[in-house]
Order: structure tokens, then C-alpha cells, then sequence
């Protein structure tokens, strides 16, 4: 038996299902049973009857499945697998921040830790910041950690939007994708739009033609009829493009690779699932307090 064999053999011995973000590399999405961004994953695993749940991604998606399925086991196959963008809001930061605007709203990106989760109000993602900021209770906000999904958010609300920390950003989106590369890669393919994640700056976001999450330019490709695309993204998305959308030509950043997310492979699947090591555990008073601005986003649900 190969190893995809004895992976799919385990799925059902094991009762497991695999969810798999989008950036993951080309052999882990063929094995998932579903692959999706941020959020499509947090309805996915609140969906599952798969008592156990493999997240291929980085410890805030594992966790956020914890969050929402208490009483599930999550399995993350790499457990140094981060975002470092997550590690840059400490708890500490936004209790601060609380104390120097105690009427503000907290609302923060997914790509956090849990115990950072547990001090918001409400949970965003890329295919909904602005909506959930509407939604939020005060005028003002404080929101983080990624400065870049701030500014594209600022453009869509008349709410005072404060950034915590200062500077947060996706080095990956922030410092790897550059007007230049993406100008580079217009001036190769004029016909073809140009979709970049919000965690771009905003200098690319604003010669984009669509700012959308990586489920929301995977919709858009699919139902526009326009033929090619310059991916403004972490470059995993583009495995997953070209295999959904094969009569369309997709261009990536070559270098957009993010370290964290290609940390997972198919021995380290393998062994976490036969082993059970690996299991994503989190304080209880963390998971209850998490849980409510999640379950506040699900409830609102997806914009792009
Ligand atoms: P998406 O939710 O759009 O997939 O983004 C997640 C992420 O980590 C972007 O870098
Ligand atoms: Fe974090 Fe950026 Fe990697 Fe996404 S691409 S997981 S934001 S470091």
C-alpha cells in the first residue's frame, strides 16, 4: 500500500475527516475531503459527523475547529506549523488597548490565537471583514491584527477603525507580493485580471481588479468570462485553481510561498493519524470565551 492508501484506509478505520486550507501543497489537497479558506473551513467543520478532525493548515485554523467542536479531537499533522501574523496580537495588546477605549468594539482577523480570540467581540475573515465591522456594536473598532485587511476595510465603513497591534501584517502578502511583481506580471499577460487577498498593501490592493478572499477569487474566476488571472496570493491557491477551473490560465507569484502552511506533508498526515499525536488542546475557560465571535461571524456569514 502507498501512503495515500494507507491514508485513505485510516480515514475509515479512524472515523477522520481531513480539512485543508487552501495554500496547502498540491499533494495534501488531493487527499483532503475538503479544502476551502478561513471560513469555508469553520462551517465545514461544524458540519462534520467525523468524530476526528485533521486540520492541514496552521495551529489558528486547528484551533478555531476546536472552538467550535468542543467535543471533537483536532489532529494538526505539524504542530510548529504558525502564522506568524497571529503571533504578533498578544493577549496583552488588546487588554491595553481595551483599557484606552473602553467603548470600542473588538473585532478581529481569524488569524489569531485563541486566547486572543477570547478577548474580541467578534471574528472576521477576508470574505467578510467589512460586513462584521458593520455589524459590530460601536462606531468604534479596534481591529487587528493585519494592517493591510484594515486599510480595504477602512474603505467600506464609516467607522473609526483602530489597528491593534500598530503594525501587523502577513510577511508573505505584505513584504513577498510587490507592485512590482504583479505589474511585472501585467505588463507579461495585459488580458489578464489581476485578484489579490487583502493582506496585500495597499499599493497593490488599489491596482487591483478584485480584493477578495481565496474562496472569493476561486467564485469569481468560475463564473467570470474572462479566461486569465494573476493570483495575488500565497501560491498554493494556484494548484487548486488550475485543477477546478482547467480551461482557465492562472499566474502566480513564484516566491508567494508561506514557510508555516508547506511545513505539512503526507508522512506527518500519516503519522498523526495513526498515532492520535498532535491533538490541539486548549483551556476550557479559552474555548467558551472563543466560541461566542466565532459563532457571531458564522451567523453572518461571507461576502466575497
Ligand atoms: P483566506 O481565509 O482568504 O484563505 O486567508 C487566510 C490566510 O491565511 C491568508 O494568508
Ligand atoms: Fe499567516 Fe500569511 Fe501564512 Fe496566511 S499566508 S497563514 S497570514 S503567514
Amino acid at each position: 500500500m502507498d501512503i495515500i492508501d494507507k491514508i485513505n484506509a485510516l480515514k475509515e478505520e479512524k472515523d477522520i475527516a481531513i480539512l485543508a486550507h487552501n495554500y496547502q501543497p498540491p499533494e495534501v489537497q488531493d487527499i483532503a475531503d475538503y479544502l476551502g479558506d478561513s471560513l469555508d473551513l469553520c462551517y465545514r467543520a461544524q458540519d462534520l459527523e467525523e468524530g476526528t478532525i485533521l486540520f492541514a493548515g496552521v495551529k489558528f485554523m486547528a484551533e478555531s475547529a476546536l472552538i467550535l467542536n468542543p467535543e471533537k479531537t483536532v489532529l494538526l499533522p505539524e504542530p510548529n506549523a504558525y502564522c506568524p501574523m497571529a503571533a504578533m496580537l498578544t493577549p496583552d495588546i488588546i487588554t491595553k488597548k481595551k483599557e484606552q477605549y473602553p467603548d470600542a468594539s473588538v473585532v478581529l482577523y481569524g488569524n489569531t490565537t485563541a486566547a486572543s480570540k477570547a478577548l474580541s467581540d467578534i471574528i472576521c475573515t477576508s470574505a467578510n471583514a467589512a460586513q462584521i465591522v458593520e455589524a459590530a456594536d460601536s462606531d468604534t473598532i479596534l481591529f487587528g491584527p493585519d494592517k493591510n485587511l484594515l486599510h480595504w476595510t477602512q474603505q467600506q465603513t464609516d467607522k473609526t477603525l483602530i489597528p491593534i497591534p500598530d503594525e501587523g501584517y502577513c510577511y508573505v502578502h505584505n513584504l513577498l507580493i510587490r507592485p512590482e511583481d504583479v505589474l511585472h506580471l501585467k505588463s507579461r499577460h495585459p488580458d489578464a485580471k489581476l485578484l489579490v487577498h487583502p493582506e496585500c498593501i495597499p499599493q497593490v490592493q488599489s491596482i487591483a481588479d478584485n480584493v477578495l478572499s481565496t474562496n472569493g477569487m476561486l467564485k469569481i474566476a468560475s463564473i467570470s468570462s474572462e479566461k486569465e488571472f494573476i493570483i495575488g496570493t500565497e501560491k498554493g491557491l494556484c494548484y487548486r485553481l488550475r485543477n477546478e477551473l482547467p480551461n482557465k490560465i492562472f499566474y502566480e507569484v513564484e516566491h508567494a510561498i508561506c514557510a508555516d502552511m508547506k511545513k505539512v506533508t503526507l508522512e506527518k498526515i500519516y503519522h498523526t493519524m495513526k498515532t492520535g499525536d498532535n491533538k490541539i488542546v486548549l483551556p476550557e475557560k479559552i474555548l467558551d470565551a472563543a466560541r461566542e465571535p466565532l459563532e457571531r461571524m458564522l451567523a453572518i456569514g461571507r461576502k466575497n
